[in-house]
């Protein structure tokens, strides 16, 4: 299995615990770490809607909680509306903004450039890329002058 296809499905796990009853749109997210392993996240939604937290910045959240912010090399988003109980749907799903800028916190602390692997709920459809090429000319904290 390629390190996509493996992100992919534990993104895809990751998605069936979504708690989205508002948006019933479920995503997940697999953070690939420098020792192989994998922390996953999911969407978690708040009834007061504004609050709710996105896949990946549970997953990078989660890692951090583990003390391994530093060591994230990949991550791996699916996402879809929830039919069944569960995500559907061929469509790839990519970071939303604010976790792009999440996700750049890692990158920059740990000195990678992140891959992203978008993927959708169902299918083969997968769109790749590295994390400087969504977010662009980042504020970080190379910009505070830490890391
Ligand atoms: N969502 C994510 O979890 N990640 C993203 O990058 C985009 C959006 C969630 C937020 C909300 O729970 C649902 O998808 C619909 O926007």
């Amino acid at each position: 299995m390629s390190e996509a296809e493996r992100l992919i499905a534990a993104a895809r796990e990751a998605a069936f615990r979504a708690h989205a009853p508002y948006s019933n749109f479920a995503v997940g997210a697999a953070l690939l770490m420098a020792d192989g392993s994998i922390v996953s996240g999911c969407n978690f939604e708040n009834a007061s809607y504004g609050l709710s937290l996105c896949a990946e910045t549970v997953a990078v959240a989660a890692a951090n909680a583990q003390g391994r912010l530093r060591e994230i090399v990949a991550v791996g988003v699916v996402g879809g509306r929830i039919v069944d109980g569960g995500p559907s749907g061929n469509v790839p799903v990519g970071p939303c903004g604010r976790c792009r800028q999440v996700l750049n916190e890692a990158a920059q602390m740990g000195g990678r450039d992140i891959q992203i692997y978008c993927g959708a709920a169902q299918g083969d459809a997968l769109e790749i890329y590295r994390l400087s090429e969504l977010l662009p000319h980042a504020f970080g904290p190379a910009n505070l002058g830490i890391r």
